[in-house]
């Protein structure tokens, strides 16, 4: 296989929950990421599916380091970013972009579409006829009318604003994109349109994307690969088509099994996961599901932290006791 084009190491970022005050021994920390580890392919849609709180965005902010990891290591394209330098990483800034939840909150409410969207090329002194010209390319490609752009932000549905928050991550050609819950925000009835630009963006223009998402449909839908975190942990990770076919993780199972029905009548087991995701600061020994496992087995699961490994075809299970194994 070629060199990934992501690659995260061990990454790990807690954050602190008490101030100055309090001795050093006392400080409680959120276990936001936790000794993460994955690569992505160039021209890859690279899932992170879990429960609100389980560390996905701040995964997505320590790749594209807006904030800070711990330890750990980031490399873009083969070059090692941890620790590179506010210059440096500037430089690097337009090789990747981000799109958000919500598409009202990204753009001024004050500015039109096209002074946001022509933003970015302006402030890396790309010259007016060319970036005129990629707005013009661009708007062409996800279909919306070049007159649109004279709107301003609350003028336009939500669906479309959307569509312009991913042309304007793409005006920059960059090389990676972070898409953070980008169809969350939006009617299911829109959602696809956007899922749909996602999957053009990977055939037409072989674009890498990590995507974000608690919404194990759309993931289907979109992505080559998914790791499910939670607590800050990956618990399984592997080709889309694989985890579901075959889940190894009783966690993913749990996921899986509550999302809604297809059918209404459908006979599917509906596996409760009972209570709320525990809290991410006192993560103690042994499996980090184990309170929520229904195959919790006491020894193993109760005291040792079951690693991240290959159980066969790049599917990876942190699991004791993995289900569907053959
Ligand atoms: N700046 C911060 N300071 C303190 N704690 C933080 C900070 N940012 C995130 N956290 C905590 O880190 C954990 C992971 O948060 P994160 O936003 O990455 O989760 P998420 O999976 O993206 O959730 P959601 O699905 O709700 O967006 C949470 O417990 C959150 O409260
Ligand atoms: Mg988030």
């Amino acid at each position: 296989m070629s060199e990934p084009f992501i690659s995260v190491k061990n990454i790990k970022k807690y954050f602190s929950l008490d101030d100055y005050k309090v001795a050093k021994s006392k400080v409680r920390y959120v276990h936001a990421v936790d000794y993460v580890s994955f690569d992505i392919q160039r021209g890859e849609i690279f899932g992170i599916i879990g429960e609100s709180g389980s560390g996905k965005s701040t995964i997505g902010r320590c790749i594209l380091r807006l904030i800070d990891i711990d330890s750990g290591e980031i490399y873009f394209d083969g070059t090692d970013i941890t620790h590179m330098g506010k210059k440096e990483m500037n430089a690097l800034r337009p090789r990747m972009q981000m799109v958000f939840q919500n598409p009202l909150a990204s753009f001024n409410p004050k500015k039109t579409l096209r002074f946001s969207l022509e933003g970015s090329a302006r402030i890396h002194k790309i010259k007016t006829e060319e970036y005129k010209k990629r707005l013009s390319q661009l708007m062409e490609y996800i279909g919306l009318s070049e007159d649109m752009l004279s709107r301003y932000p609350s003028g336009i549905s939500g669906g479309q604003l959307q569509r312009l928050a991913i042309v304007r991550a793409l005006m920059l050609s960059p090389d990676f994109i972070l898409a953070d819950e980008p169809v969350s925000a939006l009617d299911v009835s829109v959602q696809a349109n956007i899922l749909n630009l996602m999957l053009d963006l990977k055939n037409d223009y072989n674009q890498t994307i990590l995507f974000i998402s608690h919404d194990l449909n759309v993931v289907r839908h979109v992505c080559d690969r998914v790791a499910v975190v939670y607590l800050g942990a990956i618990m399984e990770m592997g080709p889309v088509e694989e985890v579901y076919a075959h889940v190894h993780h009783p966690y993913t199972e749990a996921l899986i099994s509550a999302k809604p029905k297809e059918h209404p009548l459908s006979e599917k087991e509906h596996i409760l996961l009972e209570g709320d995701i525990p809290n991410a600061i006192d993560i103690k020994d042994g499996c980090r599901f184990a309170g929520r496992c229904r195959y919790f087995r006491e020894g193993l699961c109760s005291h040792r932290t079951p690693k991240l490994r290959e159980i066969g075809n790049g599917h990876f299970a942190a699991c004791h006791f993995p289900i569907n194994v053959d």
